[in-house]
């Protein structure tokens, strides 16, 4: 999720041109942060020009790394198109619309749902935010990435069956920086399947970033949690033995955090290479449960596929026990924004409402033991959804 912060901020700056960033809004152990040398464990050039879009009616601007760490403290949210402009997305043709079906996999979804559990979340998601920070250019964000590799070839190897390990393959989505994206494929029982109606797919993404990104940033919401809420429903199909009749494929980006750098990338090279994709479902913050509350599924309704979001909500209703409710991210809000972009449908789910969603986010308090608002079994909500969407997609094949 890119920045929450105060949309005040964002008006205040809507008239200046970039580089022209009031420093008084940003404090001045940022600045000091900022300005000094780069610490060792980080790869980050400050000065380094780069081409970043705030929305779809201005023309993308040039501005410095340092500049782009301020324009997101500052709460605006953008796409880095340095290494993806838009001639690269070559958005792939769709049809207007597509009428999604009635849900007829209940029975075999319902069985998949009540072997989730939180344990493997909780064990996953404590090591995850173990690692000082997950940010894109830095040591420990590779080590994070090496060792979610690591995780999900263990899962795998403990739930696959001989025959469903061999339809499995994971994949390093190598980027410049250092921290990979990572692809893992459930291969479909039927090309004609995939490539007729489309590869299944449904993301979130592994970076974690403090606002000063040399500072901690444990990551446990934003988006640890989205991270090992899809990572317990493949675990969850695994062990069914599940089988799909279409492709599906679990993505876990890197450099969100960066203007969406590592699922531009994905989408732009899928997009390339024609690659049909039946739909695309990010999961960016799945914890968070605001005292006082009604616990609910946010479904994000700008910047995604209406029918699609359509699809989610039904989905919701009939695999979820709480209800969902509508909500607006803003431009660039997180991956799913790339797919879009590339010409694909895409939709989000998230934890709440953005106003009740979690303020601790790019803070060293975006911790798992923060407060009981952080909510395990709220995130089951969301693998419940993800295993449903999976199944009522791209079929099982018996
Ligand atoms: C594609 O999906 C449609 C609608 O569900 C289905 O009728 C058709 O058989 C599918 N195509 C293939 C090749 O399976
Ligand atoms: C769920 O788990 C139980 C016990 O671990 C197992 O016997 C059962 O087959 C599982 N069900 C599915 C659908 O995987």
């Amino acid at each position: 999720m890119l920045s929450l912060l105060s949309s005040l901020l964002c008006v205040t700056l809507l008239g200046l041109r970039a580089g022209a960033f009031p420093i008084d809004d940003f404090s001045v152990t940022s600045q000091k942060f900022l300005s000094s040398a780069v610490p060792d464990g980080f790869s980050i050039n400050l000065d380094e020009e780069r081409l970043v879009q705030f929305s779809d009616d201005e023309p993308p601007v040039w501005m410095t790394e340092r500049e782009k760490i301020r324009a997101k403290a500052l709460g605006r949210k953008f796409f880095d198109i340095t290494d993806t402009p838009l001639s690269k997305l070559a958005p792939a043709p769709l049809a207007a619309s597509r009428a999604y079906p009635k849900l007829n996999k209940q029975d075999l979804v319902h069985p998949v749902l009540a072997n989730l559990t939180v344990d493997g979340m909780i064990t996953n998601l404590q090591k995850f935010t173990s690692f000082r920070t997950r940010y894109y250019r830095s040591d420990t964000g590779k080590a994070s990435q090496q060792w979610l590799v690591q995780r999900i070839g263990e899962i795998t190897e403990e739930y696959a069956s001989t025959s469903l390990a061999a339809l499995i393959t994971v994949t390093e989505f190598t980027h410049p920086w250092g921290q990979n994206s990572i692809i893992l494929r459930i291969k479909g029982a039927s090309e004609e399947a995939t490539a007729e109606n489309g590869t299944v797919l449904i993301g979130a993404h592994q970076d974690s970033a403090n606002m000063i990104p040399f500072l901690p940033a444990p990551g446990a919401d934003d988006d640890g949690s989205g991270s090992v809420t899809i990572l317990e429903a493949y675990r969850g199909l695994l062990a069914s033995n599940y089988t799909p009749v279409q492709d599906v494929e679990f993505h876990w980006y890197s450099a969100e955090e960066g203007g969406l750098l590592g699922s531009q990338a994905v989408a732009s090279a899928y997009a390339q290479r024609s690659v049909n994709i039946h739909s695309m479902v990010q999961l960016d913050m799945t914890a968070w449960v605001k005292k006082g509350t009604r616990e609910e599924i946010g479904i994000v309704i700008d910047y995604v596929d209406a029918d699609l979001t359509a699809f989610m909500r039904t989905l919701i209703d009939a695999y979820c026990s709480i209800p969902s409710v509508d909500t607006k991210c803003g431009y660039a809000c997180s991956d799913h924004a790339s797919w879009s972009k590339a010409g694909y449908r895409s939709a989000f789910a998230i934890e709440s409402t953005f106003d009740n969603s979690d303020k601790n986010i790019h803070s060293t308090n975006d911790r798992l033991d923060i407060s009981p608002e952080f909510d395990f079994n709220h995130m089951l909500e969301f693998s419940k959804l993800s295993v449903g969407y999976i199944i009522e997609t791209a079929g099982w094949a018996k």
